[in-house]
């Protein structure tokens, strides 16, 4: 297990122990953590899991598939340099203490 902090727009904060594998789109759903949507169940179809990654773990994470950047082209809120699709993003004991940012709106 290691956490994840996330942070909702109104600069609230929810952490959630999150099991090596489960990407953090599964963890924010299954902890009832609002603002991340899920609505393609991780399929890269829907853009509606949207995070913005804080320094420094943006940089440990592996790079965006083909699929994922085109997919950040098509979120409801602007793209920014740390954005990524929670769904991609799968735990690690290396990523314990992940900040991400909830983008709003999702949809
Ligand atoms: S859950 Fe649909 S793109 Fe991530």
């Amino acid at each position: 297990m290691s956490r994840v902090i996330y942070i909702h727009p109104n600069g609230e904060r929810s952490e959630a122990d999150v099991a090596d594998g489960q990407n953090l789109m599964m963890a924010a759903t299954g902890h009832d953590i609002e603002g991340i949507v899920g609505d393609c169940g991780g399929v890269m179809s829907c853009a509606t899991c949207h995070v913005i990654v804080e320094a420094p773990f943006g940089e440990q994470l592996p790079p965006p598939s083909e699929t994922e950047t085109q997919m950040l082209d098509y979120t409801a809120a602007p793209r920014e340099p740390g954005s990524r699709l929670s769904c991609q993003i799968v735990m690690n004991a290396a990523l314990d203490g992940i900040v991400v940012r909830i983008a709003n709106p999702q949809l």
